[in-house]
């Protein structure tokens, strides 16, 4: 079977891009899972948004430390099984950290979603430890497991992935909205990539208007973030998953501009 992971989708541009790989289809996949955590104007998701998102045909939504950026996100937790926040929050907080969507071909995938906890802000636990967790509730309920792993450092995530490599299928990298050219097969089967990239604005800084930022490193002077506007891009990658082992048989890493 194949699974599409698409990377933060950003802004109203990001969105825009995902209708357009709907239309097409989104590469003959199976099942399609996005990270979600940028959707609304770079920030979180409002309840609209996310019902925008539901119409594209995604089966599954993960997050990051952009979680709880629109206060709507705690009933959209709360009332939909197709999104999930990351696993390893601490305290008592709305919404689950895995979930089980099912592909076109009727095989059960389990969803983790993960935060790092180097250079990242969070109020997370340690992302191992949990993913031993999560793993065990996982395995017997579903054929394959794929995880998402929102962090900062490619050192967490290279390590994270070589931990679950032979008990999960898939480990892909989200948060930096830089994709990475590391998509490969490990050496027990688990398809890998360090970041999947940035679904959103194509000339922007990360997602926003370049000349704020640039402004914003000169002077040390605030001033707020906006959303770029303009041309597309999409990132995500395509595994292609042998759901009897569970081992990952391909990897393809797609960018495309708008
Ligand atoms: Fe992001
Ligand atoms: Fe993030």
């Amino acid at each position: 079977m194949k699974l599409l992971m698409i990377g933060d989708v950003f802004g109203r541009v990001g969105r825009d891009m995902l209708f357009e790989q709907a239309e097409c289809g989104f590469f003959g996949a199976d099942a399609v899972i996005a990270n979600a955590e940028n959707a609304a104007h770079g920030r979180g998701v409002t309840k609209s948004v996310f019902d925008e998102l539901c119409r594209t045909g995604i089966d599954g939504f993960t997050l990051g430390n952009h979680v709880w950026d629109c206060p709507d996100i705690q009933s959209i937790l709360k009332y939909n099984d197709n999104i999930i926040r990351p696993y390893n929050f601490e305290g008592n907080v709305p919404g689950s950290g895995t979930m089980i969507i099912k592909s076109k071909s009727g095989v059960h995938i389990g969803v983790i979603n993960l935060m790092g906890c180097v250079n990242i802000p969070n109020h997370s636990a340690n992302p191992f430890l949990a993913a031993d967790k999560a793993v065990s509730y996982l395995k017997s309920r579903c054929d394959i497991i794929a995880v998402d792993f929102h962090a900062e450092a490619t050192s967490e995530k290279a390590a994270l992935g070589y931990y679950l490599d032979g008990r999960v299928s898939v480990v892909a990298g989200t948060h930096t909205h830089v994709q990475t050219a590391d998509n490969q097969i490990l050496p027990s089967g688990t398809g890998y990539i360090s970041d999947l990239g940035m679904t959103g604005p194509n000339i922007s800084v990360i997602g926003m208007e370049k000349n704020t930022v640039i402004y914003r490193f000169i002077t040390g002077i605030p001033k707020r973030y906006e959303p770029a506007t303009g041309k597309g891009q999409f990132c995500a990658v395509l595994f292609t998953i042998d759901e009897t082992s569970g081992k990952t048989i391909d990897t393809e890493r797609i960018f495309i501009k708008g």
